[in-house]
């Protein structure tokens, strides 16, 4: 029997605390102390004989026997200063017979400095690449890690934007969500008196990968000469970017700029053609190019046309018009729009301008606002030059009519399939020869489209007419 308790007190499940028989003594002394400690700390062990009362000579002891104290007393305490040297597995020893159980005492070296490093140093990284932040500290052992962004604690799940592994943090393939301020508290693990140090603070940079650039230009003028202000932006990427101006393929301009655009002037000539300008975005890892434009400055001349958009109410009737003024040639206009040979301000009650003035929506159709309408074309760029006008289009409201919507359907349809097949022949013969036109032979069809010029018309600016404005083919009745 004694021999089988004896065996169970030699394996290590039963070290802590558990009072055993050794080769036949009464007194089995228990010892209790911690189990971590600082260094330069001071511990304390217990020893007893659990019921036993009259004082006992008591030795503490360490590893493979060395003496470290004796006391003599009926319960005693060992107070030991904790060196480096102090780890090891404490016991106490009656000087009559009889050990007790094991204490492992680890020595802990309270953290100090706690520093972040990152892979790659500095943090600043494209989208899909790979992060690693590591928590350092200059002193410590025993020590567990708490990581911060954007000051909320990081936990590795459940989502799975981190991987986190003893000091580390690793974020595989980086994205926007990953930007922001890191910093990580190093702790000791103890169980009171838990000591901690954090780093400073350590912005990652997630940089955005561009998208392609768009290039526009506009003309302006410096005294006598022309200059082209080309403008190169993309829509998505993160500065400081570099942006190169092409010419033909040849690269004659590079600007660094800490935002998402760049300009760049070049000088132009009317009518003639500067060749086509090309711009380049570039990153440290990638460069992108825009699409080619041709640097043509085609001055304001022929034809001005104006098309009109009628707008009906539920009635039927007109009550507001929209107007769009079509230069034959010009690739910078500049729009003025008039009532009756007098000037409309830019804005008014009963009417508005868009796209920098080219389109002139009259919204509402009274007896101030109905007259002759017309509008006149410059080159933006030369205040001498001088205004082309339109013909004047008479612009009055109309009765309005009861709708029939099967009809105004089938009409539609009708109109827009002879635009398709015919190229403009209104289908006015296949309508008034079908069944529908029984009850309302009287009806007159009306495209709103309508093409008003002050001469020949330019043959562009008509079939470009056509092709957009088919869509919004709209037929009008009167009963
Ligand atoms: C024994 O311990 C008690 C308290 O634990 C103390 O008061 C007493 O002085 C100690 N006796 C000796 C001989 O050290
Ligand atoms: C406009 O006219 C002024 C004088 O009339 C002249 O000095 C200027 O160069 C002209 N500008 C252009 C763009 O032709
Ligand atoms: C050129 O255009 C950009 C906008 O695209 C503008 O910010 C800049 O001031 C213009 N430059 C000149 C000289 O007008
Ligand atoms: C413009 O002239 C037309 C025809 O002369 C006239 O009917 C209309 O009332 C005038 N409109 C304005 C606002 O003066």
């Amino acid at each position: 029997m004694g021999g089988s308790v004896y065996f169970l007190f030699m394996s290590p499940f039963v070290l802590t605390g558990l009072v055993t028989q050794t080769g036949g003594s009464h007194f089995q002394p228990v010892l209790s102390g911690p189990s971590r400690a600082y260094l330069r700390s001071r511990v304390q062990f217990h020893c007893e004989v659990p019921g036993w009362t009259s004082p006992l000579t008591y030795e503490l002891r360490k590893d493979d026997g060395y003496l470290i104290a004796t006391e003599v007393n009926t319960t005693v305490t060992f107070s030991l200063k904790v060196t480096e040297g102090s780890k090891g597995k404490y016991y106490c020893r009656l000087t009559t017979g009889g050990q007790s159980n094991t204490v492992h005492l680890q020595v802990v070296i309270p953290v100090q400095g706690a520093s972040l490093s990152s892979e790659p140093d500095p943090p600043v990284i494209y989208e899909g690449e790979r992060l690693v932040l590591r928590c350092l500290v200059s002193r410590g052992t025993h020590l567990s890690f708490m990581w911060y962004h954007n000051r909320q604690e990081v936990t590795s799940s459940p989502s799975e934007l981190y991987r986190l592994s003893e000091n580390t943090l690793t974020v595989d393939r980086a994205g926007e969500q990953h930007a922001g301020i890191y910093s990580c508290t190093a702790q000791n693990q103890m169980d009171v008196n838990t000591r901690y140090s954090s780093s400073r603070n350590l912005e990652v940079i997630v940089k955005k990968f561009i998208s392609s650039p768009r290039l526009t230009f506009t003309v302006l003028c410096d005294g006598s000469d022309l200059l082209a202000n080309i403008s190169c932006g993309v829509e998505r990427g993160s500065p400081p970017l570099t942006f190169l101006l092409l010419l033909d393929g040849v690269e004659i301009q590079e600007k660094q700029v800490s935002s998402l655009n760049a300009w760049f002037l070049q000088p132009v000539s009317v009518r003639g053609n500067m060749g086509a300008a090309r711009c380049k975005a570039k990153t440290e890892i990638h460069q992108l190019m825009s699409d080619p434009v041709n640097l043509e400055v085609v001055p304001v001349g022929g034809v001005v046309q104006v098309m009109v958009t009628h707008l009906y109410d539920a009635d039927g009737g007109v009550t507001a018009a929209r107007l769009r003024c079509v230069p034959a040639t010009g690739t910078f206009p500049a729009f003025s729009w008039s009532l009756n040979h007098t000037s409309l301000p830019a804005e008014g009650d009963s009417h508005a301008l868009a796209q920098h003035g080219q389109i002139l929506i009259i919204t509402h159709i009274t007896a101030v606002t109905a007259g002759f309408y017309r509008c006149a074309v410059r080159d933006s760029f030369n205040h001498n030059s001088s205004w082309v006008e339109s013909s004047g289009i008479h612009i009055q409201k109309t009765a309005g009519f009861r709708v029939v919507p099967m009809e105004i359907m089938a009409l539609v349809f009708c109109g827009f399939l002879s635009m398709v097949i015919a190229g403009g022949t209104f289908c006015l013969l296949w309508n008034s020869s079908g069944g529908i036109e029984k009850h309302h032979s009287n009806h007159e069809v009306h495209q709103t489209e309508t093409i008003i010029d002050s001469g020949l018309p330019g043959a562009d600016v008509c079939l470009e007419t056509q092709t957009i404005e088919m869509k919004t083919l709209v037929v009008e009745f009167e009963v």
